[in-house]
């Protein structure tokens, strides 16, 4: 268990499950993840003159997103060279409430000095769920450069739903199974709706994955996730393994409160 300034837990966690940070509460878990995102872009664009990110939906990522449009950190990312995905999508117009694109570009993109020609929302525009994912695919693919093989981005922000799930890839799903394709369409019979995703073989081929977790209502399934044994099928986030990259679980105490085996 490592001290760090403010006195952040940061963890090793066994089995190559990643680091574990912990941080007081919300704001930190949100200063937290926006110095990550600055860190990841200036790293990536020092050394690659680019920074490929994915945003995460839900509503975790909201305070970070205002982070961004503060200082000192709006003037610290790179925008110009920094390009914004989305991890997951639902299978509504981006002017609709439950878009992760809509909800960022309202909550805090459209304050941020990045070209809109560097956010690459998914096109929910489209005929069908599954054209979408095969453009979101090939738009991801024309952008790296990369047309066989996977793709690596720079930073991938994920949350956690109290069911396990992460992205849109949601327990006993189709997408699971999926270990070709970069991003697909997604039925998930307990929401009845289609959603759009990043498949595991994109998510694990990042640089570095950061998993935002906070609130008393993630502890349970944190502890199961963390401690528990591994079955992706019903904990899909347990799929979440970097083959190279680093994956930080980014949580703050409420959502770490069951985490007496390791958070001790
Ligand atoms: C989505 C998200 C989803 C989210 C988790 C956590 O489209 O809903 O991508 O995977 O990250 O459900 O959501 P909260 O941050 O709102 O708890």
């Amino acid at each position: 268990m490592v001290e760090t300034p403010r006195g952040v837990v940061a963890i090793e966690l066994p089995e190559g499950r990643g680091t574990l940070r912990v941080v007081e509460d919300g704001e930190e878990l949100a200063r937290a993840a926006t110095e990550a995102f600055v860190a990841a872009t200036t790293a990536a664009v020092a050394a690659r003159g680019r920074a490929i990110v994915a945003l995460s939906g839900g509503t975790t990522p909201k305070r970070m997103g205002e982070l961004l449009t503060t200082e000192p950190f709006v003037s610290q990312v790179p925008w110009t060279q920094t390009h914004l995905f989305w991890g997951d999508e639902r299978w509504v117009p981006i002017s609709h409430d439950d878009s992760n694109a809509g909800t960022a570009r309202r909550g805090f993109l459209d304050r941020l000095p990045v070209p809109p020609a560097n956010v690459h929302p998914v096109p929910t525009v489209m005929r069908t769920p599954a054209e979408a994912a095969n453009a979101y695919e090939a738009e991801i693919r024309r952008l790296t450069g990369v047309s066989t093989g996977v793709p690596v981005f720079d930073l991938i922000l994920l949350g956690m739903g109290d069911d396990g799930h992460t992205a849109s890839l949601f327990p006993r799903t189709d997408a699971l199974a999926e270990h070709d394709r970069l991003v697909v369409a997604n039925y998930v019979p307990k929401l009845a709706a289609d959603r759009i995703t990043f498949t595991y073989p994109l998510l694990n081929a990042a640089r570095q994955v950061v998993v935002l977790i906070g609130g008393a209502g993630k502890a349970d399934m944190l502890d199961a996730v963390l401690t528990g044994s591994d079955d992706a099928e019903t904990l899909p986030i347990q799929g979440v393994r970097p083959t190279t990259g680093d994956l930080v679980w980014l949580v703050d105490r409420a959502a770490a409160r069951r985490l007496r085996r390791i958070a001790a």
